[in-house]
């Protein structure tokens, strides 16, 4: 039985709904409840399966409601209801954490089926969620000694295109200039790896392949199979075409990490988009993750979904930091807004200079080193220097966005 829970503040309706679903089998209305701060109380008692929640209702309305449910109830999947099927609208159901939104009137049919539809997709997510951690549990390094201070640095982001590559990067530049410790750089982008070409390495360079050779990764091997780089830090590239990917296996990519970590006070990787075993063999082995965001809707409401992730990982809060990219150039969205959409305080921000970011690629010089003083690079090093004072002062607290802000929602309404 799929126990459900319907939010709406008109009697009517809320009868009207729960005989919509009267002839499923399938289906219990397990309780109903009659506003935004109802909806918060009943669900976190009855733990529904489903919260079918109407937007529109006086007080807390259903988004704000949503917010609040999907932060503390992740697996409590809601469905928005609403009179007005505008993009705005369906906008911030998402936003909110809505998994659905169906706009009324609706037939039994259609509402049976979107609450069975969501109910399943639930089943399947966590489902899918427990393999891939199974297969990222830990590998017990029997040598791990005196590394205890030495950092995996994942820069990570739900979406592509964000900053990753650039940030990885010029990261571990401004970590090797700031503190002079050995630094490693990994380019775990095994398909379509870009670090080599920021850094102006020759593709013909060996690469993290070489470092395959059946059976365990091997310590010497992977020794010989890093590059170089005249800056002082040393890079693991990415194969030189995306065939060699499949060579490289999650498990391989985590131990090859824990290696490096064992000989590297720094080691920064730049991780592939998306949660694949391989990226969450990565996530599970770092120390800290970078999650890079730009202003934009869409990356905002992926970033909060990763964050509901990080938390079913059993992630600590402070392993994931949340780093926004060209802060400066947003349309309309701003870091207050975020803040208070994810509840959580930005760890850093960068800002846009596509001048800059375009030149450093084309000379193969990232900016960190050719124009050190530019607010870019400078932003860029500020982060390093944040990481690197941490590992001396301890890990810095974490403070909660503040409560004006937490309550507006991303859109401030207009
Ligand atoms: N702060 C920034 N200002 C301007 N352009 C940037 C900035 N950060 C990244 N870029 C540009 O955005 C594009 C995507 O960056 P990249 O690092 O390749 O992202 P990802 O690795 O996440 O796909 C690149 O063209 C890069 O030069
Ligand atoms: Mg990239």
């Amino acid at each position: 039985m799929i126990k459900v829970l319907i939010v709406d503040d008109i009697p009517e309706t809320r009868d009207h709904l729960s005989r919509l679903l009267g002839l499923e089998r399938e289906i219990d209305v397990a309780g109903t409840a009659s506003s935004g701060e109802e909806a918060i109380q009943v669900s976190m008692d009855m733990r529904p399966d489903i919260i079918v929640m109407d937007i529109n209702m006086p007080g807390m309305d259903g988004i704000d409601a949503a917010e609040i449910i999907s932060q503390r109830l992740p697996n409590s999947p809601i469905i928005m209801m609403s009179v007005h099927g505008e993009a705005e609208h369906l906008k911030r159901a998402m936003l909110a954490g809505a998994r659905e939104f169906l706009v009324k009137p609706f037939s039994g049919d259609e509402f049976a089926t979107s609450i069975k539809r969501v109910h399943e997709r639930e089943l399947a997510r966590r489902d899918q969620l427990h393999t891939q951690v199974g297969i990222a549990a830990p590998v017990p390094s029997a040598d791990a000694g005196s590394d205890d201070d030495h950092q995996v640095i994942a820069v990570f982001s739900p979406k592509g295109g964000s900053g990753r590559t650039t940030l990885a990067t010029n990261l571990a530049l401004a970590l090797k200039q700031e503190t002079n410790q050995r630094v490693a750089l990994v380019d775990a982008n095994l398909q379509f790896g870009d670090v080599g070409v920021l850094l102006n390495l020759n593709p013909k360079n060996r690469s993290v392949v070489d470092a395959v050779d059946g059976g365990e990764p091997d310590r010497d091997l992977l020794e010989s199979v890093m590059v170089d780089h005249s800056t002082g830090i040393r890079v693991l590239l990415a194969p030189p075409s995306p065939e060699g990917a499949d060579l490289v296996t999650p498990a391989y990519m985590r131990k090859i990490i824990e290696m490096l970590r064992e000989n590297h006070d720094w080691v920064v990787v730049d991780v592939p988009s998306g949660l694949s075993d391989h990226t969450l063999g990565i996530l599970d082995a770092a120390d800290q993750i970078m999650v890079v965001a730009a202003l934009e809707i869409t990356t905002i409401k992926n970033v909060r979904l990763f964050l509901e992730v990080a938390d079913q990982l059993d992630y600590e809060r402070s392993k994931v930091r949340l780093v926004i990219n060209r802060s400066d150039a947003s349309q309309g969205i701003r870091i207050g807004d975020v803040e208070a959409s994810i509840r959580r305080s930005i760890d850093g921000t960068i800002v846009s200079d596509g001048r800059l970011a375009v030149l450093a690629v084309n000379r193969g010089v990232p900016f960190v080193v050719s124009h050190p003083e530019s607010p870019l690079a400078r932003d860029v090093i500020t982060l390093a220097r944040t990481l690197a004072g941490e590992g001396t002062t301890g890990k810095a607290t974490e403070p909660a966005p503040n409560e004006k802000t937490a309550k507006r929602g991303l859109f401030a309404r207009r």
